[in-house]
């Protein structure tokens, strides 16, 4: 291991030089333009982990982007460990907010600037640097490694859902670690030991046939867009509940003992407000604001499409609109069963005359991971010596759906440790990576995979 951590010491600049390389190819998976760039990130990696010595291969995926798989699998007697992360990346818009181009990755200061810097490529390469340091170094690994690398995390991850029921055994595995993810506060590493699930809704109201003069036929047509604000206003109370019939019922509460943890957690709403240029929290009344983010469920509308929203004004009425919805659902809520309980709640809310319908985009189920596995004290461990502070427990809000399947279908004990930082813009202009963080962060794995290899 020692040389292991000085080869990657040594190769510091190159892993940057690299990295840098792996973030000019624009793979936004949910645009279809960005195709054939979502596939030359999957192919870059391929050769990359070829090149490592690793058995790799894509693995196709239909109608969607291939997932990179790699193996080394030459440790016999030793265990096996499923290494997992993202290469595919979010949209970069709105483009002139970014102060450098989303895809020319510009070093100020200490940080990396680009999109999918921390989320997630530079975390996932963070992973494949460790192992080429073990491979490199000393031609073998201390353990078994599989790499699941999917190039569809950022649009709800159907593919590898489908595949990941299918391949079970090909990814077998005695545990997990999953790099995407975000220190809790800079200089406060946490491991994550729940993620909320989502279910992403597309919502189409159509109402005329054709759009319509809003002086001619105004008020004694249906208006779509009226419809939709309908819709969405009575999908939650002004408590801050959501008001679908038994979308609460299958709630688990985090024990007292989780919450006790959550109240020791530095955390000041003050900061909290501030830090999101907000005055109020409006969440659902008697929880927290941790507890709102990471173990209640919520639901949120992303955007409305249709109509006139354009400059200046034009008397319309269109005969068909769209809104995203989404609902992050906690444990033991299930996708499945909350969407057909929101479809049948988005019918009864629309108003007479329109048509409604309801199509699933993403899901995910919600999960909760074992802080007592054995692999993830291993992490705690480690983790206080690579970054000088204790690791705090904590959930997320945010949705890394794979996971579930990790624990339900491989049933495997899944570390979740992401050294992004809380300000690293994700999804956002000006995502950018903490550069140190990125050395540590392949430092921890290196010692991570040491110890839990024996
Ligand atoms: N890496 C994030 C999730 C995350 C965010 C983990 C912050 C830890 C801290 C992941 O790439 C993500 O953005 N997930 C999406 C999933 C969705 C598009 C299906 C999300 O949560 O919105
Ligand atoms: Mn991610
Ligand atoms: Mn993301």
């Amino acid at each position: 291991m020692v040389s292991a951590l000085s080869y990657a010491q040594q190769h510091r600049d190159r892993f940057v030089d690299e990295l840098k390389a792996l973030l000019r190819i624009p793979s936004v998976s949910t645009l279809p333009q960005h195709r054939e760039d979502v596939r030359s990130a999957a192919e870059w990696l391929l050769a990359h982990l070829r090149d490592l010595g690793m058995t790799a291969e894509l693995i196709p995926i239909d109608g969607g982007h291939p997932m990179v798989y790699a193996q080394w699998m030459q440790a016999s007697g030793r265990p096996t460990v499923l290494f997992y992360g993202h290469y595919d990346v979010q949209p970069v818009d709105p483009l002139d907010a970014w102060t450098s181009p989303p895809f020319e990755p510009t070093l100020r200061g200490d940080d990396l600037y680009a999109r999918g810097a921390s989320d997630d490529k530079g975390q996932v390469f963070g992973v494949i640097k460790a192992l080429e340091s073990f491979l490199r170094d000393d031609g073998r690994l201390p353990l078994n490694v599989k790499l699941l690398i999917e190039g569809e995390e950022e649009i709800g991850s159907p593919g590898i859902n489908r595949w990941i029921d299918r391949h079970a055994r090909k990814v077998a595995a005695d545990f997990a670690w999953v790099s995407d993810g975000q220190l809790y506060a800079k200089g406060l590493p946490c491991i994550t030991t729940g993620l909320r699930g989502l279910l992403y809704t597309e919502v189409e109201v159509r109402g005329p046939s054709h759009d319509l003069h809003s002086g001619q036929h105004g008020g004694a047509t249906p208006n779509p867009v009226n419809a939709v604000a309908t819709i969405i206003a009575g999908l939650k109370d002004r408590r801050g509940r959501v008001a679908i019939p038994r979308f609460y019922s299958a709630v688990r509460d985090p024990s007292p003992e989780e919450k006790a943890s959550w109240e020791r957690l530095p955390f000041r709403e003050e900061d909290y407000l501030r830090d999101l240029g907000i005055t109020i929290s409006p969440g659902e009344q008697g929880y927290g604001i941790l507890e709102r983010r990471w173990s209640r469920p919520t639901l949120d509308a992303h955007g409305i499409a249709g109509g006139w929203t354009g400059a200046g004004s034009k008397t319309v009425i269109p005969a068909k609109v769209v809104a995203k919805v989404s609902m992050r659902l906690v444990p033991e809520q299930r996708a499945r069963t909350i969407l057909r309980a929101f479809e049948k709640k988005v019918r009864q809310l629309a108003p007479p005359g329109v048509e409604v319908e309801v199509r699933e985009l993403a899901g995910g189920d919600p999960v909760l991971l074992s802080p007592t596995a054995a692999p993830v004290q291993a992490a705690t461990q480690v983790v206080r010596e690579v970054w000088g502070a204790t690791p705090v427990f904590v959930r997320e809000g945010g949705s890394i759906p794979v996971v579930a399947k990790f624990d339900r279908v491989l049933k495997v004990p899944t570390v979740l440790f992401g050294f992004g930082l809380p300000d690293d813009n994700l999804h956002a202009p000006n995502e950018k990576f903490h550069l140190p963080n990125f050395h540590k962060g392949i430092e921890t794995v290196i010692r991570w995979t040491e110890r839990v290899g024996g």
